[in-house]
């Protein structure tokens, strides 16, 4: 028996358009997983024509749209094995000047819509139980400069996941959180734009460097797979030593 095998698992993974989605979903189905992936728009998923991995379309923000799409997955085969919560924004603009539209719209992504997720995955897999693997932060941690209200939610997915892993842990669920550190994705382009920033950045960062947006696939498979079977309500730090959590 490979422990690690994802093999003929279905999983939905959000944000599968690009950044850690993107490799998440490419990681899984080379894995031999049966992968759906979520974008916002059909235009942002569309690169998934012609793979392994069924493109749904899917914004967080809607009340239904995650309920839809995990019914129909669920409808399709039987079952959902994991749900990969990795769908977030950022939001990077001096504490004092966040509007209130932008704050609506990152709980809304990234805290209720999260939530919802959760819930409804949980309603559908109640007999089975089920696997839930929430994308937070190593700010969700340790704060982060000019992130506050970004890593206030992503401090709650940390919260979320190890409530929910205690609350749903006797119908067969585990919960986890990963927690990738700074990231080579759109999500972390305008820090990379600035030299003088970045450099000092990567100096704080005891491997020296960001992570490629694959590296938090072994991570994700651990957490999918039965190698991890005992483990529930923790966080997985990806970091490269920054958080030392
Ligand atoms: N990059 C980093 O340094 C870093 C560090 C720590 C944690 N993380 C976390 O890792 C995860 C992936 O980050 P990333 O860097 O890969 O991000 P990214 O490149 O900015 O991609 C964000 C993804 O989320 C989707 N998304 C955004 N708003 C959404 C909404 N309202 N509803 C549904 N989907 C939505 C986007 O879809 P569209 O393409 O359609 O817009 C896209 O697929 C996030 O949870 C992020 O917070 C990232």
């Amino acid at each position: 028996m490979n422990l690690f095998s994802v093999k003929d698992k279905t999983v939905l993974i959000t944000g599968a358009s690009r950044g850690i989605g993107r490799a998440l979903a490419e990681g899984f189905a080379d894995a031999g997983a049966i992968v759906y992936g979520t974008g916002t728009r059909s235009e942002s998923i569309a690169w998934t024509a012609g793979s392994a991995i069924k493109g749904l379309v899917v914004d967080l923000r809607s009340e239904s749209a995650m309920k839809d799409a995990m019914a129909a997955i669920h409808q399709e085969h039987g079952r959902l094995d994991c749900l990969l919560n990795n769908a977030a924004m950022a939001l990077d603009v001096p504490a004092s000047a966040i509007k209130e539209a932008d704050l609506d719209s990152l709980v809304d992504t990234n805290f209720k819509g999260l939530f919802r997720a959760c819930q409804a995955y949980y309603k559908l897999q109640r007999k089975e139980g089920g696997n839930i693997i929430n994308v937070a932060s190593v700010v969700g941690l340790v704060g982060g400069y000019l992130m506050s209200a970004y890593a206030g939610t992503k401090g709650a997915v940390i919260q979320i996941s190890k409530s929910l892993a205690l609350e749903w842990a006797r119908s067969g669920f585990r919960v986890n959180a990963l927690c990738p550190g700074f990231t080579e994705t759109d999500m972390t382009a305008k820090i990379r734009q600035n030299s003088d920033y970045s450099d000092k950045l990567i100096e704080s960062i005891p491997l020296r460097r960001m992570a490629r947006p694959d590296e938090m696939l072994g991570p994700a498979i651990f957490l999918a797979s039965e190698a991890s079977s005992y483990i529930t309500g923790t966080s997985i730090v990806v970091d490269g030593g920054v958080s030392r959590h």
